[in-house]
């Protein structure tokens, strides 16, 4: 079917309790690992895209290959902008087909940021697309720590998403979903995450019809997933999972093939493993059998 809204995959998996996997595409063969997985679960997903994906394959490329690969396929796919970094990034996504974009204003105080996602919001409905922006942040990328520097933050915990700024944030700017710091990261763990679920479920109480947004989803033990999403969390999103799973899936086909020189034969197998590792993703989500 043809590209679905962030909306129309959240707004059902908030209602019933699921949570929706956005997963972080890179190439081709990430994107059909994703799609394929997604459509042996028959389940809703987002694929999606980060500036750095933007400048190695072009939005316009992107978008026309997440298109042609999804279309067939009888399931809701969302491509998703993520971590969008200017009003300009996000027209250049529109414009090549992007159903969703993420403006991410978290680096800045909350009026410029409310100011800015209000913007990328009008741009955005006008294109038919929905928004997702961010409040509070979560912290683990280099760009992450050049945004507490700005802010003059020390502890991540400064960082984390006040409750009723997030009530405000969604009244002003009228966005689709809203990422919300509570103690996830990007990247790897280092250790047992420590999430603050008060926090989120308070911020949950106050927006009780905005999906959430849980960044920094790979390596979260099962419970703390679960909670999450009982918590309000309609998307999760995975990136570090699906770098590392394509990695090392790579890395032991050339271990195991040496002599082998067939891109195909070296992608296929890899993009087969990545497959199994979004399948067991999803089903972790409950979004299997939701499309
Ligand atoms: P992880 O890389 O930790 O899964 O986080 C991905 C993410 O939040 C993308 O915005």
């Amino acid at each position: 079917m043809a590209l679905v809204t962030l909306r129309e995959v959240l707004l059902p998996a908030l209602r019933e309790g699921y949570g929706v996997g956005a997963f972080n595409i890179y190439n081709l063969e990430t994107a059909q690992a994703v799609l394929q997985a997604a459509y042996e679960q028959s389940a809703p997903v987002i694929l999606q895209a980060t500036a750095g994906s933007l400048k190695h394959a072009g939005a316009r490329v992107l978008a026309a290959m997440v298109r042609a690969l999804a279309e067939p396929l009888p399931i809701p796919v969302v491509l998703h902008l993520d971590h969008g970094e200017s009003p300009a990034m996000v027209a250049e996504c529109l414009e090549a087909g992007f159903t969703s974009v993420m403006i991410d204003g978290s680096g800045l105080p909350f009026a410029e940021n409310a100011a800015l996602t209000r913007e990328v919001v009008a741009m955005a409905h006008k294109a038919g697309a929905s928004v997702e922006a961010e409040l509070g942040h979560v912290t683990g990328r280099a760009e992450d720590a050049d945004k507490r520097a700005r802010l003059g933050i020390t502890d991540p915990s400064e960082a984390f998403t006040p409750p009723e700024d997030a009530a405000r944030f969604a009244a002003e700017t009228g966005v689709d979903a809203l990422a919300v710091a509570f103690g996830t990261v990007h990247g790897p763990y280092k250790g047992e995450p420590n999430l603050d679920f008060p926090r989120l479920e308070a911020i949950h109480r106050l927006v009780p019809d905005l999906p959430l947004v849980m960044h920094g989803g790979s390596g979260l033990p099962l419970p703390q997933l679960r909670r999450a999403i009982a918590s309000g969390v309609a998307k999760v999103n995975i990136g570090t999972e699906v770098k590392h799973g394509w990695a090392s899936a790579l890395r032991q086909v050339l271990q195991e093939h040496p002599e082998e020189t067939d891109p195909r034969r070296i992608m296929g197998p890899t993009r087969d493993s990545l497959k199994a590792i979004i399948a067991a993703k999803i089903a972790a989500l409950g979004s299997a059998g939701r499309a």
